[in-house]
């Protein structure tokens, strides 16, 4: 063979297998392959504060990158999904590459059908209609799991942080702008609960009806036979606090709340008025309520 025609050969199978690498690229399932920007990947792990102590899930993973940036600059271990196996093929490329292909595994797999109960942080790069029927699965996860996503939210379900990231290569979505969003999945304190308070050397009642949609809490307390309408105050994880003003006397005393929220319990302080001392505070769930699963909006004219 001449080397013309070597030289022509070369380059035509170098053009096929550039045209199958991309064709396979392409990604597989509800959505292509584009991966996300690693300004943006950088950033997500960031936001989900990613520490050696996590195991992050990827839902559709791509060549890796979240997954295994979380394990060679964050410590964290995990795994990423997908369908496309050449994709596969080439993350568990990259993690070698990186020196974290003990810490990190790319699976087969359908993201819809995944078990996330072993995530303490899930990433995503899907479209929005992907996310918001994920929303329920993410949802049912361990209050406290965290979520970080590129460029598409959760519908209703408003992000915790969110920043907008300069990226002047990237040419899809936004082009120049990548959207990192980030959640907390609540703990869920919606219904009715009752605490007895020690408020003047007495024990006073005090009873906690939450309307919950998503992490924002509003409702009522009723202490000592008054109504009192709670200020609208967010749940972080199972972390819940806030403040309200309860008549007592002549005047409005006002009641500082922190707490963990478990099954049916949430046990923490409060503290009554202004430089006062905590006080031990349990709350306990008299009947159980239902997440609104319904913007902020909406519900705040569904409780008026
Ligand atoms: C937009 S890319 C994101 C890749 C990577 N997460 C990133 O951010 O760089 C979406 C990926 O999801 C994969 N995918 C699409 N539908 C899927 C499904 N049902 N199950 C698993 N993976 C899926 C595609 O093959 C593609 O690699």
């Amino acid at each position: 063979m001449s080397v013309r025609i070597r030289m022509l050969f070369m380059v035509v199978l170098a053009a096929a297998f550039a045209s199958a690498a991309a064709v396979a690229q392409e990604g597989r399932g509800d959505v292509i392959y584009v991966p996300t920007p690693q300004v943006a990947v950088d950033e997500m792990l960031r936001m989900a504060r990613v520490g050696p102590k996590d195991f992050v899930i990827d839902l559709g993973s791509g060549d890796g990158r979240i997954v295994i940036t979380a394990a060679q600059k964050f410590g964290a271990r995990g795994f990423g999904v997908d369908l496309d196996t050449y994709l596969l093929k080439m993350a568990r490329e990259n993690a070698k590459q990186a020196g974290v292909a003990d810490r990190v595994q790319f699976y087969e797999r359908n993201l819809f059908e995944t078990d996330l109960s072993q995530a303490t942080v899930i990433t995503s790069y899907l479209l929005p209609e992907m996310n918001e029927r994920l929303r329920p699965k993410i949802l049912a996860l361990k209050p406290g799991t965290r979520v970080a996503a590129h460029d598409y939210d959760m519908g209703e379900w408003y992000p915790d942080e969110q920043k907008t990231l300069i990226v002047p290569e990237k040419t899809v979505g936004d082009p120049g702008k990548s959207y990192v969003f980030f959640w907390i999945v609540p703990a869920l304190i919606a219904g009715e609960w009752e605490s007895l308070i020690p408020v003047g050397g007495r024990g006073v009642i005090y009873e906690f009806d939450f309307d919950q949609s998503f992490q924002k809490v509003s409702g009522d307390v009723r202490a000592d036979g008054k109504d009192v309408r709670l200020p609208l105050f967010n749940v972080r994880g199972d972390e819940v606090r806030f403040e309200v003003d309860v008549p007592q006397g002549a005047g409005m005393v006002k009641h500082r709340f922190e707490g963990r929220i478990k099954q049916d319990a949430i046990e923490g302080t409060v503290t009554i008025g202004a430089g006062q001392k905590p006080l031990k505070w349990t709350a306990r769930l008299k009947k159980r309520g239902e997440m609104r699963m319904t913007a902020l909006d909406a519900t705040l004219g569904a409780l008026r």
